[in-house]
Order: structure tokens, then C-alpha cells, then sequence
């Protein structure tokens, strides 16, 4: 199902891929893109085919059926997450990060605060700071080699007047955290306290490592907060060909939802949306599973190799998603440097400080790409890091002895 090797095809116009992007990040497009949070897999064939129909059929008159999409979703939902969703309570959006930059314009006023949890996906920051609200920021902490909510820390900035939405970011990205029930319960509780809505972004829902769990906002407190915002684009690898929809149970939030969303015409999607989305959610868990089992093996062979061959850079433990979050400290290298330094390995992850600005010794590594791909990288970043330390032990010694000559 899943091809190794690169890409043979050349019409695409993939970002990852992007000459100018790759030159702008890494000073060289010689890198294997491991950047951009999507796939190098081709898609379920259910969903193909669907794809080549309706390409086939070449009319393309206005053509919308929310409803059944909603009823695939929910579906899906129920059977994956044990979760039910009520068809009446989604609103389609045209994609997560559209559904965002709605609901901060819908529930917040400009200049209010909006709360996140950093690292956070990139975007986040530009969703809230480009509506001009106010970016604040939770750091999550370290605790046992793995990160949590400092719930002391969001406590004392949601009882600030001016903060009335945080987004959640769950299955996190980039540290890989799926949050569980007692912190998702702890986090509404405060919310709930300081009147705060959040936004659950949940986009990531269906990429679970084996010994966890997803737990959806919806089956902590369906009632006060947007339970849930999603897409099968990440789970079926549908970036380009998106959908998004948002859901709650509070009427309130419900109604002015969809209003605006109604408004804006947002509220629907086109006919190779609906389609894919339907075939991915009635089709594709088998494939799902097997993508799963897949980026199961990448995972650990990542894990092992930095474990026995690299064990200055850590990784976070990564209980969802295809994300990996590495850190540099103990090497020294941060900033411009290490992004020198991947440039020179090809090595095309994400640098950290896209994420937090504090970031500067971490990377995000995208690993939904072939394992052949993911060796060939880690290994040459090993053989750069090792190359580095030559130089550098050789020039000390070239020094010394000039200073001891
Ligand atoms: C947490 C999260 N939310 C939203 C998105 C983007 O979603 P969309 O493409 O539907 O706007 C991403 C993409 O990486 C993501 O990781």
C-alpha cells in the first residue's frame, strides 16, 4: 500500500517540496522534506476511486450534502472514539485552521487575549495574532520525561478579565501528548471557573499509539466549549483536498457557529470534499490501520536509533500524531546553527522556534514518510554531527599545538 522511495511523480506542486521554501529554510533544496505535518503515502484506494469517478464524470454543477458527511463522521466517531455525535450539532468549515480564525473572530473581541499551550503548532500564533488578538502563551512542563499542563500556570492567566479563549491543541503537536481524562477534566474545571471557552482542536484524533487513548473533549464537558474541531485530512493524508467541520452541544455556541460560518458561505464543501471524506470515513479504516501499524515502525526505529546511535538528542516520548519533537541542548547546537546543520544532512525538519520562540535547540520531525527516507536522514545526521566533531576536535588540537609550540 505504501510506496518507498521518492516520489516519481513531477506535476505536483507539494509545499514540502517547494525549491524557494527549502532554499529559504535550509540554504538548500537537497534535503528529504520532513517539515510540513503531511504524508508521502498514497491515499486508500475507497477513496481514489471515488476521486477518479467523479473526475470522470466531468460535470461539476453546484452540488452540497453536509448532512452526509455529518452522518459519515459521526459514524466514524462512534465506531473509532465510542463517541456520539448528533448530526444537528456539526457546522462545516473549510478547514481546522478556517474554523479557528472563525470562531476567534465570532467569540472574542479584538485585543483580547486568546490562550495557548507552547510549543504549539505554528499557526496557532498566526490565527490569534493576525484577527489582532492577543497571543498567551502556557508553557507546558517537563515533568518525568514528558510534558504536561502546568495547570497553576493556566489557572493564573485565565482569571485575567481580558481572556475569554484558549485553544487546545489534542493529540498535541508537536510534543505528541494525548491528553487524559483527569487533565482534560482539571483544564475544563478552570475554564469553566474563569468563564473561558475553549476550542478543542482535534484534528489529530485518529493517529494513537498503542498504551493510549484518545479522549475528546466532547466526553469531558459536551456543554461549554467547542468539543471538537476536525478534518480527515491528516488522518487520510487529504491536506489538499480539504474539510474541516466544528462541533458543540451548547445551543448558544451552536447557533452563532453556524451563522457566521453561513455568513461567511463557508458551509459547505465541493463535491471532491464531500465525496473524499465520505469514502474516507465510510472506507478507510482498514487502510487507517494499517498507516497506523506503519508509523508505529518508523516511530520505533527513530526511538532506537537516537537511544543507540544518538543519544545526545532527545526525543519526546510521542503517544499521538506523525510528529516527533527532538531536542539538541545536549549538543550545543541551536538556532541558525542547527539549521546549518540539518542543511548539511538533509536532514528537512521543522526548527523549533516556529513553535516557541524559546525553541531554539528543538526540531519537529514529520515521520509519515517512507522508512527507507526516515534511515537514510538520521543516519546522515549522525555521520554530519560526527563530521562536526572532527573538525572541531582537530582544529582545538591544531590551536593547541600552536599554543603549545
Ligand atoms: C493541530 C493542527 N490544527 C490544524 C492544522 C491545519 O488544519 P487545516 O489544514 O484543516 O486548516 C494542522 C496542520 O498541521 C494542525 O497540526
Amino acid at each position: 500500500m505504501f510506496f518507498d522511495g521518492k516520489h516519481s511523480e513531477t506535476s505536483n506542486k507539494f509545499i514540502k517540496n517547494s525549491p524557494s521554501m527549502l532554499n529559504n529554510i535550509f540554504g538548500t533544496e537537497d534535503v528529504t522534506p520532513m517539515w510540513v505535518a503531511d504524508m508521502d503515502f498514497v491515499i486508500a484506494n475507497p477513496i481514489k476511486e471515488e476521486l477518479l469517478r467523479l473526475a470522470n464524470r466531468a460535470q461539476f454543477a453546484y452540488e452540497f450534502d453536509s448532512e452526509s458527511v455529518f452522518n459519515a463522521i459521526s459514524k466514524w466517531f462512534k465506531k473509532r472514539h465510542a463517541l456520539e455525535l448528533k448530526t444537528e450539532n456539526f457546522t462545516q468549515v473549510s478547514g481546522v485552521l478556517t474554523g479557528i480564525a472563525l470562531l476567534i473572530r465570532e467569540l472574542t473581541q479584538e485585543g483580547e487575549g486568546i490562550l495557548i499551550q507552547s510549543p504549539a503548532y505554528h499557526q496557532f500564533a498566526k490565527v490569534i495574532q493576525t484577527a489582532n488578538r492577543k497571543l498567551v502563551k502556557s508553557p507546558l512542563e517537563i515533568v518525568d520525561g514528558n510534558y504536561q499542563m502546568n495547570i497553576e500556570d493556566i489557572e493564573n492567566k485565565l482569571s485575567a478579565p481580558d481572556i475569554n479563549l484558549m485553544i487546545l491543541c489534542n493529540p498535541h503537536n508537536p510534543v505528541g501528548r494525548v491528553w487524559k481524562k483527569d487533565e482534560l477534566i482539571e483544564l475544563t474545571e478552570i475554564a469553566n471557573k474563569h468563564n473561558v471557552t475553549i476550542i478543542s482542536d482535534e484534528i489529530h484524533a485518529d493517529i494513537i499509539y498503542e498504551g493510549h487513548t484518545f479522549t475528546s473533549l466532547m466526553q469531558i464537558d459536551p456543554e461549554h466549549h467547542i468539543s471538537l474541531i476536525g478534518s480527515p485530512s491528516k488522518t487520510f493524508g487529504l491536506q489538499s483536498i480539504s474539510n474541516g467541520y466544528i462541533y458543540t452541544e451548547n445551543q448558544n455556541l451552536h447557533q452563532r457557529v453556524k451563522a457566521a460560518s453561513s455568513s461567511m458561505y463557508l458551509d459547505h464543501g465541493n463535491a471532491f470534499t464531500t465525496f473524499a471524506t465520505i469514502a474516507a470515513y465510510e472506507h478507510g479504516e482498514e487502510w487507517l490501520d494499517q498507516l497506523i501499524e506503519y508509523l508505529s515502525g518508523n516511530l520505533s526505529w527513530i526511538k532506537n536509533f537516537l537511544s543507540t546511535e544518538l543519544p545526545e538528542v532527545k526525543a519526546s516520548p510521542v503517544e499521538g500524531t506523525y510528529q516527533i519533537w527532538l531536542d539538541f541542548n545536549d549538543l550545543n547546537l541551536e538556532g541558525d546553527r542547527l539549521i546549518e546543520v540539518f542543511g548539511t544532512a538533509g536532514f528537512g525538519a521543522s526548527p523549533g522556534t516556529w513553535f516557541d520562540s524559546n525553541a531554539t535547540s528543538f526540531a519537529r520531525v514529520n515521520f509519515a514518510i517512507p522508512l527507507s527516507e526516515i534511515q537514510k536522514t538520521f543516519i546522515a545526521l549522525k555521520q554530519t554531527l560526527a563530521d562536526i566533531n572532527t573538525h572541531a576536535s582537530s582544529t582545538n588540537g591544531a590551536s593547541k599545538k600552536q599554543a603549545c609550540c
